[in-house]
């Protein structure tokens, strides 16, 4: 079976100010009315007859979200706690010595806690799909059809089929993997055939260790000393701090994927969004007739195509306007544009410079 490690430990602050440091925008329902991404993620991965029981790599501040969240839907899964940020290099190589210490072969598949996927059942048959290559050693990705030229995710060139795949569509080797690419390199990219990395790796556990000895020796050791210093109680794993600090901070993409030769693709269709700005959380929302996206004590008049979320019981309403996001919260508002999402970014910067 295959065993599924959700990393959890994003901040999400394009999604600001419903998205907070302490309160993650994977743990808040956003896609949906009752359930947060990371919740969805977690139910994803119920068929026994696939997966094994979950992994869970997330801060030790979100410890307690992690567990009621997972209570709620009934799942029960290892805890894997942070003490600091480091992006999520160390944490997957974690993830990898915590499944090889079972079973040195043992495939892993990575997950983001904060996607919308539309249709669990193509994307498990996805995964199973890619389940060959990375049998045969190659660490897979879900490649994702580009809709514009992105510079927010990694770009994917496939390469020769890979042996067994089936003909057109199937998996492929990966020529190149570039992680986030301006503007100009992804248009490139795209008119060259390039698929969108989807954030999920399929692997065998020792083909992973090997690729981080060999590509980022430094991240595998600090992740070991981490694990074999950690402490248990009940469901949570508590890596050691002082030997996870020393881990570089870096991403698996820069890390790992931008440089191993044992990178493979898989191309998928099912309905796919990292749900990464507010824009893109409209598009993924049900819609009213008006293509208005509305959640908690919202009136609207007059208004199309836009999302206005309350969250934190204040009654918004919008007059007249098309194509914009307001957001509530109990001490912030936000009001922009549906297609200026990423700026919220810049925008949490300044006011965390400010204090
Ligand atoms: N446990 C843990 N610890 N998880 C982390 C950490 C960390 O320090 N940092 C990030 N993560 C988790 C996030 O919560 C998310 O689930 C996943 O790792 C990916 O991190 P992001 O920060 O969201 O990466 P990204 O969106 O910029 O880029 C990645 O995803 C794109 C698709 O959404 C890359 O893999 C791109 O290549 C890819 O296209
Ligand atoms: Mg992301």
């Amino acid at each position: 079976s295959i065993h599924p490690v959700i990393l959890c430990g994003g901040s999400g602050t394009r999604l600001w100010p419903a998205s907070r440091e302490s309160f993650p925008k994977q743990f808040i329902p956003l896609a949906e009315p009752e359930r947060s991404s990371f919740q969805a993620t977690a139910a994803r991965l119920g068929d026994p007859a696939v997966f094994a029981r979950p992994t869970v790599v997330t801060a030790n501040d979100a410890r307690f979200l992690v567990a009621e969240q997972l209570a709620q839907g009934g799942i029960e899964a290892d805890i894997l706690l942070e003490p600091c940020r480091r992006d999520s290099a160390p944490a997957v190589a974690v993830a990898a010595l915590h499944a090889a210490a079972r079973d040195p072969q043992a495939l892993v598949l990575i997950l983001p806690a904060d996607h919308a996927v539309g249709d669990d059942a193509a994307f498990v048959a996805a995964v199973r799909a890619a389940g060959a290559g990375a049998r045969a050693g190659h660490v897979m990705t879900l490649g994702i059809t580009p809709t514009n030229p992105s510079t927010a995710y990694g770009y994917i060139q496939p390469g020769a089929p890979l042996a067994g795949a089936a003909g057109e569509g199937g998996a492929c080797a990966v020529a190149r993997f570039l992680e986030k690419p301006d503007a100009a390199r992804a248009a490139a990219l795209i008119a060259d055939g390039a698929l969108w990395n989807g954030g999920y790796f399929l692997f065998r556990a020792d083909v992973m260790l090997d690729e981080l000895e060999a590509h980022a020796p430094a991240v595998l050791a600090a992740a070991r000393d981490a694990l074999e210093g950690a402490t248990r109680d009940l469901d949570f794993v508590r890596l050691d701090a002082e030997a996870f600090a020393r881990a570089p901070q870096i991403s698996i993409d820069y890390a790992v994927m931008e440089r191993t030769e044992r990178a493979g693709v898989l191309p998928v269709r099912f309905p796919w969004s990292d749900i990464g700005t507010w824009g893109a959380l409209w598009e993924v929302s049900d819609r009213d007739g008006d293509g208005n996206a509305v959640r908690g004590r919202v009136a609207l008049r007059d208004t199309r195509d836009s999302l206005v979320h309350s969250s934190g019981g204040i009654l918004t309403t919008v007059v007249g306007l098309e194509g914009v996001v307001v957001v509530t919260t109990e001490d912030a508002v936000l009001v922009t544009g549906r297609t200026a999402g990423a700026e919220v970014k810049g925008l949490v910067e300044d006011l965390r410079r400010r204090g």
